[in-house]
């Protein structure tokens, strides 16, 4: 194993709960109602694509036009920074900080593929940027997770071969693009859930 290449929200930091109330508070806006277990189906996946997901359950998907629903994105994205504003290094899950150090200190190489626009500024806070080789920009993919592209480019970021690298993960997509770009996956979070990864933790 040359690298560990980790998910960002719900494994890092607990930013799923906030990603969630955010979505919540837009929804009811519009009159729709969203659930934990609905929210399960957002998890590792891009801003607009929850959109459409919850426009889609609220049947009014085709109600809005392309620029209204990037100004519904943007309003969500809003509230979210707010609530993540004051976070810091006490919102880091615990064991992340020391399996990190051990990482670095085993000449392993760390990755970030989140599908989070807000991931370098999380990382920033919770003061773990340096120890991160790379960060896949996730507005330069052609397609999120469950496709396997970010954990591919992760891999090719950091000069490694999918073979020598191992994706961690708490949603079910997250695993999926693990497992399709041929990486050892870990899931963190519900075996039920997640039955698709190598081990679940
Ligand atoms: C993923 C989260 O990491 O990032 C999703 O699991 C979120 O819930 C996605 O929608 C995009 O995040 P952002 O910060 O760019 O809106
Ligand atoms: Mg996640």
């Amino acid at each position: 194993m040359k690298a560990v290449i980790f998910d960002l929200d719900g494994i890092i930091t607990d930013t799923a709960g906030y990603h969630f109330l955010a979505w919540k508070a837009l929804a009811e806006e519009l009159d729709i109602n969203i659930d934990n277990e609905f929210n399960e189906q957002l998890k590792g996946i891009s801003r607009i694509e929850s959109l459409e997901r919850i426009l889609r359950k609220g049947k009014v998907e085709n109600k809005f036009s392309l620029a209204e629903k990037e100004e519904l994105a943007v309003k969500k994205n809003e509230e979210y920074k707010k609530m993540i504003e004051q976070m810091s290094s006490a919102d880091i899950l615990p064991g992340i900080e020391r399996l990190l150090y051990q990482l670095n200190k085993a000449n392993i190489l760390i990755g970030l593929a989140s599908a989070s626009q807000n991931g370098p500024v999380i990382l920033k806070k919770l003061g773990l940027h340096t120890l991160f080789d790379t960060i896949v920009d996730p507005a330069t993919l052609s397609a999120g997770k469950p496709n396997p592209e970010i954990f591919e480019k992760a891999a090719e970021q950091l000069n490694c071969l999918v073979s020598e690298c191992v994706g961690i993960e708490d949603a079910a997509a997250g695993v999926e693009s693990i497992n399709r770009a041929n990486m050892v996956s870990i899931a963190v979070g519900d075996k039920k859930v997640l039955s698709a990864a190598d081990k679940t933790v």
